[in-house]
């Protein structure tokens, strides 16, 4: 079974190369004696070739988004190709935030083929906007898996990684709940089965993480009670002290 996996999705922050240089750093010196842990940082893409040139074999980078061709006349978009040729090996890609201002399936799925093609693992969003009492919540990330990965190819599946991030938990959601890991255990119960039905076995090689407000206090309780494979955290992942805070904790879990 692959590692755990700890990923931190900066989204668009900090504002300046110095402060991302400094957080970058803070978490490398931080991380020196993690053995068991991935770690992936996906900074904004404008600093990715810096950090690419920082000396760490501990840490991975990621892209926050990529377009699905590979060059030409698309004014504003970055490709799969470029963010491997610069370093990076990781994308997320179907994040709500972009899903709020338009981004849907097709697109994704479309985004999805051409990341694996270009070399790099997609991390693909998944989550609800908020839960009904009919729990019509469970159709809509059926849809959101089926459509996301229509037509991907079994033999890669297996670096495809599914973040299931409950948007009424994210830390920025207005009159935001937390979810608890049993609402991640069972959410991902049901994903693995959407998985295994549309795959068969390989899908247990993919890995399934939580994402939504995760901190140093409660990522220890997603990790043995939320049945994944490791966290995807945005604000605490600002601090290099709380996120480093968090990746020993999953450390320690692992043993
Ligand atoms: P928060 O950890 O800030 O809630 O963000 C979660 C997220 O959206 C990560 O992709």
């Amino acid at each position: 079974m692959s590692k755990k996996i700890i990923i931190g999705n900066w989204k668009m922050n900090p504002l300046t190369l110095k402060e991302a240089e400094k957080l970058f750093g803070g978490v490398v010196k931080g991380v020196s004696i993690i053995k068991n842990t991935e770690i992936v940082i996906c900074p904004p893409s404008i600093y990715l070739d810096k950090l690419t040139k920082v000396r760490t074999n501990k840490i991975k980078l990621g892209a926050q988004n990529a377009f699905f061709e590979q060059s030409g006349a698309f004014t504003g978009r970055i490709s799969g190709e470029m963010l491997y040729n610069i370093g990076a090996r990781y994308v997320i890609l179907g994040h709500s935030e972009r899903r709020a201002r338009g981004e849907g399936n097709n697109n994704i799925n479309k985004k999805i083929k051409a990341s694996l093609s270009a070399g790099l693992r997609p991390i693909l969003c998944v989550g609800e906007d908020m839960r009904d009492e009919s729990h019509s919540y469970f159709n809509l990330i059926k849809t959101q898996i089926e459509e996301c990965l229509f037509g991907v190819s079994r033999n890669l599946i297996s670096k495809i990684i599914i973040a299931y991030e409950p948007v009424w938990a994210i830390s920025t959601t207005l009159n935001r709940k937390d979810a608890t890991a049993n609402d991640s255990r069972e959410m991902v119960i049901f994903i693995r089965k959407i998985l295994s039905d549309k795959f068969g076995a390989d899908a247990s090689k993919m890995r399934i993480i939580y994402g939504g407000s995760v901190n140093e206090k409660d990522a220890l309780e997603f990790l043995k009670n939320g049945g994944v494979d490791g966290l995807l955290v945005g604000r605490a992942s600002l601090n290099a002290e709380k996120f480093v805070d968090i990746i020993k904790i999953c450390e320690a879990s692992s043993k």
